[in-house]
Formats: C-alpha cells, sequence, structure tokens
C-alpha cells in the first residue's frame, strides 16, 4: 500500500491524476434521482469504444479495394479466427449506437435536457449525432455488396439535386464519375480514422460541456441551487461509487441483449444486416428495391414524402432541404422551448400529446422508409413529416400556452 501511495504522490507531482479522478468521477455529484433513462449516456460511450475496438480487428483483414472487399470480407467471416464474431460485433454495434444514441436523446426531450444551461451539451451532442450518421454511411460502403453500392448512389445522388453546384459536388464526393474503387478508398480513409477522431473529441467535449454544468435529471431542478456548508449539493451524489456501479448494472444488462441478437439474430432479420448485402456490388444491375438501415429510414420517407416541384426546385431538392432540415431543426430545440417546466413530469397535456404524436410520426415514418411507396404510403409520409415538423415549429407557441404543474424546489425522491 505503502509503495501504492508513493507512487500516486509521484504521478500526483507531475500530472493532474488525482486532480482529474476527484473533479470528474469521486467529488463530481451527479443528482441522486437519475432513473432508467440516464443509462444510455455512459452506454453510449461503451458502445463507441466497442466499435473502436472491433473496427480495429475487422481493419487487420479488410481490403479496401473494389476488386478485393467484398471478398475480404467473406474471408473475415469464414476464415480468420472469431472473424465472424468481430464483424458481427461491429455490424450490430452499428445498430445498437443508433437504438442507444436516440433513447439518449428521447431522455433529452422527456427532461428538457436541452435547456439552459445545457445548450451547448446538446448542441455537442447534435455534433456527435452528425458524425455519427456520416459514419454509418461512409461504412456501410465498405463491404462493397449491392446495397453499399447501390445505397451510396442514391444518397450521393442527393447532393446532385442541389441546384447549380449539384453535378459538380457529387463529382468530387466521388471522386470519379461513378462510384469505384476510388470512392470506395476515401470512404474507407473517412470511415477508419477521419471521423472517429471528430467523434471522439466531440465526446470529450460534450462530457467537459456536461460536467461543467452538472448533469439535469428527471425533476429538471438544478440541484447546484442548494448546497450544503462545504459548497456540495444537498441532493447531489459522488458518481463514483454510486453511479460507476449503477452504470456497470446497465452495462451487464446492454451486454445481454447484445449478445442474444450477436449469437441468435445477427442480421437481425435483414434490418442490421441487409439482404442485398450478401451480393457482391454490381453497377450493371439496380437491385429492386433500394432502402438504407433502419436507422436512417425516417429520414428517408421524409425526402420521398415530397413529391411536387415548386417553381425551379425540383421535387428532388425539395425533398433533401426537407430532409436536412429534419435534422438542423433539432440544434434548435433550446430555443424553441419556452415552457416554465423542463420536466415531462411538470409539463402540461400538450407538451404530452404533441411528444406522443412526434414519437408515433418518427417510428411509422422509420416504418414507411422501408417499404415501396405507394399513394397511400406516399401519403402517410407526408402526414408524418407535418407531424415531425410541427411538433418543433409549434413549439414556441404551445409550450408558452401549455398549463404546467408547479415544479418543485429539490428533487423527489
Ligand atoms: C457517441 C455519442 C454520445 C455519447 C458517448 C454521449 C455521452 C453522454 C454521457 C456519458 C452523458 C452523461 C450521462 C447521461 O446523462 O446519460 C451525456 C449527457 C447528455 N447528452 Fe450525450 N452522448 C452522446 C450523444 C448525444 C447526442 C446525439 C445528444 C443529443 C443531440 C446528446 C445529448 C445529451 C444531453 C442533453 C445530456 C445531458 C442530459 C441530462 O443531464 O439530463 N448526447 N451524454
Amino acid at each position: 500500500m505503502g509503495m501504492l501511495v508513493n507512487l500516486r504522490d509521484w504521478i500526483d507531482a507531475r500530472f493532474p491524476m488525482t486532480k482529474m479522478w476527484d473533479e470528474h468521477l469521486a467529488k463530481y455529484y451527479a443528482p441522486k434521482n437519475f432513473n432508467f433513462w440516464y443509462f444510455f449516456g455512459s452506454l453510449a460511450l461503451m458502445v463507441l469504444v466497442i466499435q473502436i475496438i472491433s473496427g480495429i480487428f475487422l481493419t487487420m483483414n479488410y481490403k479496401p479495394d473494389a476488386t478485393q472487399a467484398f471478398a475480404s470480407v467473406e474471408y473475415i467471416m469464414r476464415d480468420v479466427d472469431w472473424g465472424w464474431l468481430i464483424r458481427y460485433i461491429h455490424s450490430t454495434g452499428a445498430s445498437a449506437f443508433f437504438i442507444v444514441v436516440y433513447l439518449h436523446m428521447f431522455r433529452g426531450l422527456l427532461y428538457g435536457s436541452y435547456r439552459g444551461p445545457r445548450e451547448l451539451i446538446w448542441l455537442f451532442g447534435m455534433m456527435i449525432f452528425l458524425a455519427l450518421m456520416a459514419e454509418a454511411f461512409f461504412g456501410y460502403l465498405l463491404p462493397w455488396g449491392q446495397m453499399s453500392y447501390w445505397g451510396a448512389q442514391v444518397i450521393i445522388s442527393l447532393f446532385g439535386a442541389i441546384p447549380v453546384i449539384g453535378d459538380d459536388l457529387s463529382l468530387w464526393i466521388r471522386g470519379d464519375y461513378v462510384i469505384s474503387d476510388v470512392t470506395l478508398n476515401r470512404f474507407f480513409a473517412l470511415h477508419v480514422i477521419a471521423v472517429p477522431l471528430v467523434l471522439i473529441a466531440l465526446v470529450v467535449m460534450h462530457i467537459l460541456a456536461l460536467h461543467e454544468v452538472g448533469s439535469n435529471n428527471p425533476d429538471g431542478v438544478e440541484i447546484k441551487k442548494h448546497k450544503d456548508e462545504n459548497g456540495i449539493p444537498l441532493d447531489g451524489i459522488p458518481f463514483h461509487p454510486y453511479y460507476s456501479v449503477k452504470d456497470i448494472v446497465g452495462v451487464v444488462v446492454f451486454l445481454m441483449f447484445f449478445s442474444i441478437v450477436i449469437f441468435f439474430v445477427p442480421e437481425g432479420g435483414g434490418y442490421f444486416l441487409e439482404k442485398p448485402n450478401f451480393e457482391p456490388a454490381n453497377p450493371l444491375k439496380t437491385p429492386e428495391h433500394i432502402a438504407p438501415v433502419w436507422y436512417f429510414t425516417p429520414y428517408y420517407a421524409m425526402l420521398r414524402a415530397v413529391t411536387i416541384d415548386i417553381g425551379p426546385f425540383t421535387a428532388k431538392f425539395l425533398g433533401v432541404v426537407v430532409m436536412g432540415g429534419a435534422v438542423v431543426i433539432l440544434f434548435f430545440l433550446p430555443w424553441l422551448d419556452k415552457s416554465p417546466a423542463k420536466s415531462i413530469r411538470y409539463r402540461g397535456p400538450i407538451y404530452k400529446t404533441m411528444l406522443t404524436l412526434f414519437v408515433i410520426a418518427f417510428a411509422v415514418l422509420g416504418w414507411l422508409g422501408t417499404q415501396a411507396p405507394t399513394d397511400t404510403k406516399t401519403m402517410m409520409a407526408q402526414i408524418g413529416t407535418v407531424v415531425y415538423f410541427a411538433f418543433f415549429l409549434g413549439m414556441p407557441i404551445y409550450s408558452r400556452i401549455d398549463k404546467t404543474k408547479p415544479v418543485p424546489d429539490r428533487v423527489t425522491g
């Protein structure tokens, strides 16, 4: 023990080890009333680590070359020791990442976590979300299957719909007149190093911003308003050991579900690994039905919901604007919400109704995005899109007039 204490003191004299431990863990006070919804931040962190580690091992045998990529993935699946497991961890991990992050973001909507003073936590979160979508998109091209190829074709062609610069822009993204080996190589560079670096940097800033202001909680009250004589929040408990241990419970439960999927349904019924992607990319054969992976389908449905040209703008371009707007509008959430209460516990019936409709619209849009369009389905997607935007654009009005309950001064249990 004595030696360990000496080692600690030796390090502390040269590096702020204990200082950082205390500031971010042992003396970081978090509200004592965290619930289920507060597991997903630490889970997102763990899934990020899982993706990076499994990705490093995939890279050891993957070949970013249009003539070899597909076969190298099959080689990983069949011949590399534990290769199938590494690949399923990574491909299922991508879907798990989005499940966890969507639930994490939904917690923000439940408890108004994006509201002042946590606007920057939210904005960094939204940048993480953008980076995560880019990361998933670039990664999906790498196995060079039919859906990799044609999915990328559809998305890159969307940039082509932008007036004036569109054609040059999509040419610049592909680096070629068609999706080719050049495209595959740059997507590999972006997926394996560029975007992960950005993601890690953003996550660090996300957590630094969080630790600057402290966590919100299911009551949406500020625990820093009531401190004891030592300056410790009365409703706070040290993150370590209380929440470090609690988060391990979340990790274990998560890993149980994750293992069940990896070992028994790794393809997620075609939702985590799409069926056409078991065929090598063929530029001469368009798949009958092109759909992105489930986590993009709500936005894809909104893109396809726009069917009319307006003035000089094509329906395709307007669809791109609507799809982009659906993500961009989330950045503005902290300033759209005017409610006197942060938490859903004290909000009125209008917010509860709007949030329920929003969740239903998002889920239905997600389903519609997996389906081939018909007249009825397009109309449903249009209604879903209107509900989606109404949640945000109506918020400055309905959050003001909604009948809230009185917010307590301290956390309630
Ligand atoms: C790689 C992705 C992400 C990681 C690793 C991550 C990590 C974390 C962690 C560890 C926490 C504290 C624990 C918790 O409150 O659950 C947190 C809080 C938070 N995150 Fe994230 N996050 C990620 C993505 C996002 C995204 C996409 C958003 C929203 C756009 C977001 C918004 C927030 C907010 C608002 C809080 C504070 C919540 C509160 O105090 O009530 N995060 N995040």
